[in-house]
This record gives C-alpha cells, sequence and structure tokens, in this order.
C-alpha cells in the first residue's frame, strides 16, 4: 500500500488538535505534506509544529507545486467547506470534510456528485460514530434484540453554551447556530440507526432569546447585538414506515445540566439509552436493564480518519459520506425551512 500524501486546508483549532495528530499517528498509512491557510504565518506556525514540509496561504498554488496532494482535509470555516472541496475534487483529489457538509442542500449534493463522477472519495468528520457505546448499540441492533426502531430522542443540549470566540454566531459564515454546529452530530447518529432516511416530513421551531437577549455564559461572553442564529432547535422528523426522530439541540437554553448529549433508542423488543450504554427489554417475564461497564476507551479522530483512508483503499468503512452528508444537509435545510414557516 502506499502512503497517501494530505494536505490540511484552514488552520485553525480542528487541524491542530484533531486531524494533524491523527495523520502522524497513521504514518504508516498516510503523510501530512501540506498546510494551507489564509494566513501564512498561521500556515507556516501549524507546519513548523507537526513537522508538514509545505505551507501556502491559498490552494491554487498548492495544486501547481510539489505540495500537491493525494488527499484534502477541508478544515475551514462551515461557508468555505463547498468552494474548497469543489475545488479539491477538480484537482483529482479525495477530500475528508469537516462538518456540517455544507452551508446548504444544493451545495452538499452538488459535492456527492462530483465526487462520484470523479470517482473520488468523499466523507464527512462525525467521528462520534466510533464512540464505543454507539458501535456496541449498533452491534445489538444487529442481534435483531432491540426490534424494530420505531423511535430515537436525540439531544445536544447546553445550558449557556453559546461560544464566546470564533464565528459560532455569524449566519454568512456558519450557515446556522445550535442544530448545523451541534444538532448534526446527533442527527448523524440517529440517522445512522433508522437507515439514514430522507424523512417524508419535518415540523420544527427554533428560537434566539438567550442569544438576543445576552446573559451569563459558560463557554465566554458572546455579544446580542451580533447574534444571528438560532439558540435552540426543536424538530419532529417522521420517516417512511412510521419511524420517527425527536431533535433537540441548543446554544443555550434555560434547563439543570450544563450540556447533554444522548440519544434515547426505542424498539419493538427493547430500547436503549446511549451514554452511558444501557439497553431496556423484558426477559423471561421480567423488565431488564443491562449495562456495558467495560467498553474501551476510544480515539474517535484516529478511528474517523482511519475510515477514511480505509475508504480511499477501496474498503468498506463506517463512516459518513457524500451520499449521507447530502441526506443530512438536506434535512438540516428542511428543519431550518419548517421553523421559518411557523
Ligand atoms: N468534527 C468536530 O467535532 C468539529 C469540532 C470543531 C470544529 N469542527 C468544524 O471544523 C471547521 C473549522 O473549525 P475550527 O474550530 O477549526 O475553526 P477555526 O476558526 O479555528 O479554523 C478555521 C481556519 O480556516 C482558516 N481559513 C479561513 N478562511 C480561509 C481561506 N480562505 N483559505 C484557507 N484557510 C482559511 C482560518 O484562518 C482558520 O485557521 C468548522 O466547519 C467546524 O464546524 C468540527
Amino acid at each position: 500500500m502506499s502512503i497517501l500524501k494530505a494536505a490540511i486546508i484552514g488552520g485553525g483549532h480542528i487541524a491542530d488538535q484533531n486531524h494533524l495528530p491523527a495523520l502522524a499517528k497513521l504514518s504508516d498509512r498516510v503523510k501530512a505534506v501540506s498546510i494551507c491557510s489564509r494566513d501564512i504565518h498561521k500556515a507556516l506556525a501549524l507546519a513548523d509544529k507537526h513537522g508538514v514540509p509545505f505551507a501556502y496561504d491559498n490552494p491554487d498554488q498548492m495544486y501547481r507545486s510539489e505540495g500537491k496532494p493525494d488527499i484534502v482535509i477541508n478544515c475551514t470555516a462551515n461557508n468555505l467547506h463547498y468552494p474548497f472541496t469543489m475545488q479539491a475534487l477538480e484537482n483529482g483529489c479525495h477530500v475528508f470534510c469537516e462538518k456540517p457538509p455544507a452551508m446548504n442542500a444544493r451545495e452538499a449534493r452538488e459535492m456527492a456528485d462530483l465526487a462520484k463522477k470523479k470517482g473520488l472519495i468523499l466523507a464527512y468528520n462525525f467521528q462520534r460514530r466510533h464512540a464505543p457505546e454507539y458501535a456496541t448499540l449498533k452491534n445489538y441492533q444487529a442481534t435483531g434484540n432491540l426490534g424494530e426502531i420505531y423511535h430515537i430522542k436525540a439531544n445536544y443540549l447546553r445550558r449557556r453554551g453559546i461560544p464566546g470566540w470564533g464565528n459560532f454566531t455569524n449566519k454568512t459564515i456558519q450557515g446556522g447556530g445550535a442544530l448545523i454546529d451541534l444538532g448534526v452530530h446527533i442527527l448523524d447518529l440517529a440517522l445512522g440507526l433508522t437507515g439514514y432516511q430522507q424523512p417524508t416530513r419535518i415540523v420544527a421551531n427554533t428560537y434566539d432569546f438567550i442569544g438576543k437577549s445576552g446573559g451569563k455564559g459558560l463557554k465566554g461572553a458572546w455579544n446580542p447585538s451580533t447574534f444571528e442564529v438560532e439558540d435552540a432547535c426543536f424538530a419532529h422528523l417522521s420517516f417512511p414506515g412510521n419511524v420517527s426522530i425527536s431533535l433537540s439541540t441548543s446554544f443555550a437554553l434555560n434547563m439543570e445540566q450544563e450540556e447533554t448529549i444522548n440519544l434515547e433508542v426505542f424498539g419493538t423488543k427493547g430500547g436503549a439509552r446511549l451514554f452511558p450504554l444501557s439497553v431496556h427489554t423484558e426477559i423471561a417475564g421480567e423488565l431488564a436493564d443491562i449495562r456495558f461497564p467495560h467498553l474501551a476507551d476510544v480515539d474517535f479522530q484516529l478511528e474517523n480518519t482511519t475510515a477514511f483512508l480505509d475508504l480511499c483503499d477501496g474498503e468498506t468503512a463506517n463512516i459518513c459520506d457524500g451520499e449521507q452528508g447530502a441526506i443530512l444537509q438536506q434535512i438540516v435545510e428542511q428543519i431550518y425551512q419548517s421553523a421559518a414557516n411557523q
């Protein structure tokens, strides 16, 4: 197996903390050759820190020089996922793109279509799929002991977690608020248990009361006068076969806990809670709860980067691919449309 050459576009937090460390751990399969960020000093500093040979301040230059990669990891802000992914595919590179897939359904669809047309891999970094609780739940589902899953409650809620840094409250750069930043992670997990289908109906509401009025923040101080996105989103998704998902996500909500991320899964033979994993069923005529106290620690990013490389090598892998990303982005768009019509 030849070693793939990787380029990072967007030299911020996720590139530094997640992707470059994962690439270093997979040095028998991939080598980071280039870093591209709009600020060349940032690109050079990150390249120096992670031992990457080439740094650029724009990808055009990178594709025309020795730093041209086989794979691109798109770590830019949400509004740049589409243009840099399309450009990378046009330049013959496989793309591992950060979440959310794009700003809207059209962009995500075009990204998936171009990857398919070019015979290249496109996948997204929904790394929470590799949580051992989720992998075990999927395996348990495959035994048939949950029966048919008919409803999932999917929550990613923060009490006062509007980030006081970055672009999180800027609609033009982010495309939305809590849903497009946090909710997409838990939506990916819920869709993965229900066949990754397109819903037939969506009813949603979004709110911005706390974001626009200001108040105490637990993730820094935000500016209410420039708050342009939703601070909370509640959506009911109805799928073919009478399957449903209830999705709740917030940057800010007057609730007791600081943060909660969870799935509650309800099937005809059993149900489950994801964190910590427990299964709720009936055994020998009695109600029973099964717990899983021996799950191993997993490096989610390492697992998801490995899955991406497996796809590039022609293997199957547990990763959100271009097609699933397009479905997820279509659902996000429909949730925002439904909320706008309330
Ligand atoms: N999978 C996850 O759990 C997870 C976690 C955090 C962030 N993310 C995603 O990663 C992406 C980046 O987030 P971040 O926290 O690293 O943000 P960040 O602001 O720290 O980094 C973004 C980087 O993109 C660079 N950039 C901006 N314009 C550019 C251009 N024209 N050309 C090249 N580079 C440019 C910026 O200079 C910056 O370094 C977002 O889409 C975010 O949703 C995913």
